[in-house]
C-alpha cells in the first residue's frame, strides 16, 4: 500500500508551523464567514487544508512544493486559495461529522473532484448549505441578499419605530417581591455598563477581567447607581466621561471603585449571586430566604415562567402576570451606536410600553412563536429557572418583532426571482442573520462592560440564566442587531464566493451510521468529543426558529435526534432510558460509526480523525471504535493545536489539552502475543528515539504514542489481553500502550549512556523533567499529563504524593523539584529547601527513592564539589539508590535545558557536560 505524505516523518516537522498559523486563525485572523452565525468547535481551516492535502499526496512529495500548494508560507494561509493545478481532481472526500464545514470547505478549495459533507442535525445541515453549496451562485446571490436584506430592513422600520422609538435598546434585569418588606427589588449582579480602556481592541480582554485593578485612560466609564426614593428604586446613570466632560478619563478602576485625581467614585456591589443563592433587598436590606433545597428567588422566577405560559394561554390576565413574585424589569435604556452609546434612566412611559407589549403579544397568532419545549433534563441550564419553552427566552416586545422578521423573510419567498433552490439560497442567508441576531437579543444575554457591551447568549456552551439581560432594536447600529448581522452575512458570503471551485459538493443530513455511498478515497473528520457539546439540545435554540422558515420533520432536534447523537450527557438518560447519554452508549455509537466508515472507505483509502480530548478515556474510546470494533489500524498520530492558545494555557499548566489527529488505515490483520509485540516495539522505538528526536516536549510523547499504537494495532487480535470488548481495550491502553511509550522513551533517552533507570519514581521524574519545559519556579502538570506519564510502574498519585515526587494544589500538581534559580547561592538554597536534602544535611539519610538521593548529591555537587566523590562512596553504604541517581544525572546531562537548576550539578556528577540533546543526537 502506497504511503501518503501524512504518514511520513517529514510531515511531522511541519506541525509547529501549522499550529502557529492555526492559533492566529482562531484569534485575530478569523475567517470572516465565521461571523455569519455561531457554531461550536470549528476546526481551523489551515489545519483542515494541511491534513487533507497530506492525506492525498504521496509520501515522497516535495515538502517545499507542498507548502506552496497549501500557502503555508503566508501569514494567514486561509486568506489565500491553494494552488493545486488540479492535482486533487480525481479524489472524493467525505466528512460525516461536518458541523460548520471547515474540512469540506477546504477540500472544495483544494479542488477535489467531489466533496461530501454530512451532518445529523438540520441546523448544521442548513449552515453547511450556506458555507459549501450556495456560494456557487456568486455575485448575483450577493447582490440579491443585499437587495432583499435592504427591503426587509425597510419593511421593518415602521414596526421598530412603534416599538422602540429612537431607543437603541434596554438593559434589564429581574425584580423580585421581597418577602420581608413586600416591595419589588431589582436583582442585579453587577452595575457596570461600560469600562472601555483607550486603545484596547474589543476582544483582547479576558473574561472576569472586570474584577481586576486597571489603571490608565478610559474612553468610556459608565455605571448604574440604584437610589432608594420612597418605595421606588430609581436607577441613575453615571457617565464619568460626561460628568467630567473629558473624552478620556485617566483613572484607577477596581470592581467597585473608580479613582480619578484622588476622588473616589463607588460602584455598588451586585445584590444577587445565584451560585451562593444570595439576594438582598435594596429597600429593606434583608437577605432573601433560602434553605438547602429551595431558594425563594429561583422559585419566584419559576413562578413567573409558569404564569407567562398561563397568560399566553389566556388563563390569567396581564395584571395577574405582573403580580407574579418575580418579573422582568427595565434598568436603563441606551441610544446611539456602537461605542458611543448614551445611557438614560427609564421613564414611566418606557415601563408602560414594556408591559403593553405583553398585551399586544397575546393578540399574535401563537403558531408564530416558538412554543416547543426545551430539553427538560437540565442540559440547557436555563430550564431549571422555569424557562421550559423557547419563547420564554424572550420578552413580549422581542417576540413581537422577531416573529415579524420571520414572517417577512418567509413572505420574500414568493417575491424572489429565480427557481426554488435559488430562492432557498437567498432565504437561508437572511435566516442566518436572524439566528445570529437572536443570540444578542434574548433574556440570556448579559452586560459585558469591558468588551462588546452585549455578551451573547451562546457565550456559555450550555447557556445560563442571566440577571442583567440586554434587549436591542433589530435595526440598531451595534454588533448583534439584525441589520449588523446582515452585514456580517454579506461579508461572510463574499469570503465564501472566493472559495468556489470546480468541486462537486454534496450536503447531506444523515446519521453517520445510516450513510450509504460509493466508497470514497479519504474520510477526514472531527467526531464529537464525548461530553464537550450537547449539539442537538443546544442547536434547538436556532432550530425552533429555523423550522418556521424551512419545514423539517422534527418537532425539536432533542426529541428526535438525541438517541442518534454521538455524545455523552448522563442527564439524557432520565428521558430516553436505554443507556442513552452514558459513556457506554457513546462508545457503542462511535464504534458503529467507525464500522460504517470502514464500509464507506476504499481499500487503500485513508481515514483521518481529529479529536479534541487527549484523556486516556478518549484514547480508549477511539481505539475501541476504530481498531477493536472496526478493524482499522493506526498508521500515525499527531498532536495539534485547534483551540486557541489562551484556553490551553488558561491554568498556566503545560498540558496535553490539544487535539489528537489519528491516521487510520484498513486493516488490522493476524494474531500476536501482546508481550512479544511489546518487546519488539520497545526495542525498535527506543532506537528510533535515540537517533531521531531533536528536541523533547509533550508532543514527543504523542509522536511516540502514535508509533507504539501503529505497532500494536497492526494485529487484529492480540493474545494475552485481559477480558473482551472495552475491557480488553482498557487493558491494552493502560497496561501495555502507555507503559510501552514510557519505557521506550526512557530507554531511548538512556541509550548510549549506559544509564539504567527502573525505579518508577525516577522514571516519572525523568519524564516530567524531560518533556515539560522548566518554569520560573517548579513544573506544573494537569491531571491527564499526570496519568500519561505515570503509567509505567503502576504507581498511583497517592504513591507519588507520599514519596514526595509531587505536591497537589487545588487544581494543579507540582513537581517536587528544586526551584529554578540563576544565582549559585539561590540555586543552593533551592536544594536546601527540599526536606529530604535538609534531613541528609542533618545526618539523616533515610531516602525513600533515587530522586531524593539525586537531589542530595546535586546539592553536594554545587556546595562542596570537592567532596562529591567522597559523599557518593559514603552514600553507597547507606542507600541502594546511588547508582540509579547517577543514571538519572547522566540522562539529565543530555535532555535538560541548560537553564534548568539540575543541569549544572548533574554535569558535575557525571564528570562534565559538553552537549545538550541536539548535540547528543547529531
Ligand atoms: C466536533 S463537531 C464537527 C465540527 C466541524 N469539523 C467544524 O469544523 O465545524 C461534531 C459534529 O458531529 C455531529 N454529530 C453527532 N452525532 C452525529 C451522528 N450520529 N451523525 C452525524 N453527525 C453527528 C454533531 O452534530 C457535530 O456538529
Amino acid at each position: 500500500m502506497q504511503k501518503r505524505l501524512i504518514e511520513s516523518d517529514k510531515f511531522s516537522s511541519l506541525i509547529p508551523e501549522i499550529d502557529e498559523k492555526a492559533v492566529k486563525e482562531k484569534g485575530s485572523g478569523r475567517p470572516t464567514y465565521w461571523g455569519m452565525v455561531f457554531w461550536r468547535t470549528r476546526k481551523p481551516l489551515v489545519s483542515a487544508r494541511a491534513f487533507i492535502a497530506a492525506s492525498l499526496l504521496p509520501e515522497g512529495f516535495n515538502i517545499t512544493e507542498y507548502k506552496r500548494i497549501i500557502r503555508l508560507n503566508e501569514d494567514i494561509p486561509h486568506k489565500y486559495q491553494p494552488i493545486t493545478n488540479n492535482v486533487f481532481k480525481d479524489y472524493v472526500l467525505l466528512d460525516p461529522f461536518a458541523g460548520f464545514g471547515s474540512i469540506p470547505l477546504e477540500a472544495k478549495r483544494l479542488g477535489l473532484g467531489k466533496v461530501i459533507a454530512s451532518e445529523l442535525l438540520p441546523t448544521a445541515y442548513m449552515f453547511l448549505k450556506a458555507v459549501l453549496d450556495y456560494p456557487k451562485y456568486g455575485e448575483k446571490l450577493l447582490k440579491d441578499i443585499e437587495r432583499y436584506g435592504n427591503e426587509l430592513i425597510k419593511s421593518l422600520e415602521e414596526d421598530v419605530k412603534e416599538l422602540y422609538g429612537d431607543t437603541t435598546g434596554f438593559v434589564g434585569s429581574w425584580e423580585v417581591k421581597c418577602p420581608h418588606c413586600g416591595n419589588y427589588t431589582p436583582l442585579v449582579n453587577q452595575w457596570w455598563l461600560l469600562a472601555l480602556k483607550e486603545g484596547s481592541s474589543n476582544d483582547e480582554e479576558e473574561e472576569g477581567e472586570e474584577s481586576e485593578v486597571k489603571s490608565g485612560a478610559f474612553r468610556r466609564l459608565v455605571y448604574m447607581e440604584p437610589v432608594k426614593e420612597g418605595n421606588q428604586i430609581r436607577v441613575k446613570v453615571i457617565d464619568l466621561n460626561k460628568e467630567l466632560n473629558v473624552k478620556s478619563v485617566r483613572a484607577k478602576k477596581t470592581k467597585d471603585k473608580i479613582i480619578v485625581n484622588g476622588k473616589e467614585y463607588r460602584v455598588s456591589q451586585g445584590n444577587v449571586n445565584a451560585k451562593k443563592s444570595f439576594a438582598r433587598c435594596l429597600h429593606c436590606n434583608n437577605v432573601f430566604p433560602k434553605d438547602s433545597k429551595k431558594w425563594y428567588v429561583k422559585e419566584a422566577i419559576n413562578e413567573w415562567n409558569e404564569n407567562y405560559e398561563k397568560f399566553m394561554n389566556g388563563e390569567i390576565t396581564l395584571e395577574e402576570l405582573r403580580n407574579s413574585r418575580a418579573r422582568p424589569t427595565l434598568l436603563v435604556k441606551f441610544k446611539g451606536k456602537a461605542k458611543d452609546l448614551t445611557f438614560e434612566e427609564i421613564t414611566v412611559k418606557d415601563e408602560e410600553a414594556f408591559w403593553d407589549s405583553f398585551d399586544k403579544l397575546r393578540g399574535l397568532d401563537i403558531t408564530k412563536i416558538p412554543t416547543e419545549k426545551a430539553s427538560p433534563y437540565g442540559t440547557l441550564r436555563f430550564v431549571t429557572w422555569g424557562i421550559d419553552r423557547f419563547y420564554k427566552l424572550f420578552n413580549a416586545r422581542q417576540l413581537i418583532i422577531l416573529t415579524k422578521i420571520v414572517e417577512k423573510i418567509s413572505y420574500l419567498r414568493d417575491i424572489i426571482e429565480g427557481d426554488d433552490e435559488y430562492k432557498k439560497a437567498v432565504i437561508t442567508y437572511l435566516v442566518l442573520a436572524f439566528l445570529n441576531h437572536i443570540r444578542y437579543n434574548c433574556m440570556l444575554t448579559s452586560v459585558h462592560p469591558t468588551r462588546t457591551f452585549v455578551r451573547e447568549a451562546t457565550a456559555l456552551t450550555r447557556f445560563s440564566f442571566m440577571w442583567n439581560w440586554i434587549e436591542i432594536s433589530p435595526l440598531a447600529n451595534i454588533i448583534g442587531s439584525f441589520s449588523k448581522s446582515l452585514e456580517h452575512v454579506n461579508e461572510g458570503l463574499e469570503y465564501l464566493i472566493q472559495t468556489d471551485s470546480d468541486s462537486q459538493v454534496e450536503v447531506l443530513q444523515t446519521d453517520v451510521c445510516d450513510l450509504r455511498l460509493d466508497p470514497v478515497d479519504v474520510i477526514i473528520t472531527d467526531p464529537p468529543y464525548a461530553d464537550d457539546v450537547p449539539y442537538p439540545e443546544v442547536g434547538d435554540f436556532y432550530y425552533v426558529w429555523l423550522k418556521k422558515v424551512f419545514p423539517f420533520p422534527y418537532n425539536t432536534q432533542w426529541e428526535e435526534l438525541v438517541p442518534k447523537d454521538i455524545g455523552v450527557d448522563e442527564a439524557r438518560n432520565k428521558v430516553f432510558g436505554n443507556g442513552v447519554g452514558t459513556y457506554d452508549y457513546f462508545r457503542e455509537r462511535l464504534a458503529q460509526a467507525f464500522a460504517n466508515l470502514s464500509k464507506l472507505l476504499k481499500g487503500e483509502g485513508v481515514l483521518v480523525t481529529f479529536y479534541n480530548h487527549t484523556s486516556p478515556k478518549a484514547w480508549t474510546s477511539l481505539l475501541y471504535a476504530g481498531w477493536y470494533y472496526s478493524k482499522f489500524r493506526i498508521s500515525t498520530t499527531y498532536a495539534i493545536t485547534t483551540e486557541d492558545e489562551t484556553r490551553i494555557n488558561a491554568r498556566g499548566t503545560v498540558s496535553l489539552d490539544k487535539s489528537i489527529v489519528i491516521v487510520w488505515r484498513k486493516r488490522a490483520e493476524g494474531t500476536k502475543h501482546i508481550q512479544e509485540v511489546k518487546k519488539n516495539v520497545i526495542s525498535a522505538i527506543s532506537d528510533w528515539i535515540s537517533t531521531n528526536i531533536k528536541s523533547l516536549s509533550l508532543d514527543t510523547y504523542i509522536e511516540v504514542l502514535g508509533k507504539v499504537l501503529s505497532e500494536f494495532t497492526k494485529y487484529e487480535k492480540l493474545l494475552g489481553l485481559k477480558g473482551e470488548g472495552m475491557k480488553a481495550v482498557e487493558d491494552l491502553v493502560s497496561n501495555h500502550v502507555f507503559p510501552t511509550v514510557v519505557q521506550s522513551l526512557i530507554e531511548g533517552l538512556a541509550k548510549g549512556t549506559g544509564a539504567r533507570v527502573e525505579n518508577p519514581y525516577s522514571v516519572f521524574y525523568v519524564l516530567v523533567k524531560a518533556l515539560l519545559p522548566p518554569s520560573k519556579t517548579v513544573r506544573k502538570l494537569d491531571k491527564n499529563t499526570l496519568i500519561f506519564l505515570n503509567v509505567s510502574g503502576n504507581i498511583t498519585k497517592k504513591d507519588l504524593l507520599q514519596n514526595k515526587i509531587i505536591k497537589a494544589g487545588k487544581d494543579t500538581i507540582y513537581l517536587m523539584e528544586p526551584e529554578n534559580a540563576n544565582d549559585i547561592n539561590d540555586k543552593i538554597r533551592s536544594f536546601e529547601m527540599l526536606n529530604h536534602v535538609k534531613s541528609a544535611i542533618a545526618g539523616d539519610y533515610n531516602f525513600s527513592n533515587p530522586v531524593q538521593v539525586l537531589h542530595y548529591l546535586e546539592y553536594i555537587a554545587l556546595k562542596y564539589p570537592d567532596k562529591l566523590k567522597e559523599e557518593v562512596d559514603k552514600l553507597r553504604e547507606k542507600t541502594r539508590f546511588v547508582d540509579e541517581a547517577l543514571s538519572v544525572a547522566k540522562i539529565f546531562t543530555k535532555v535538560l535545558n541548560e537553564k534548568d537548576v539540575e543541569y549544572g550539578p548533574s554535569c558535575k556528577m557525571v564528570g562534565g557536560c559538553e552537549k545538550g540533546i541536539e548535540k547528543w543526537v547529531s
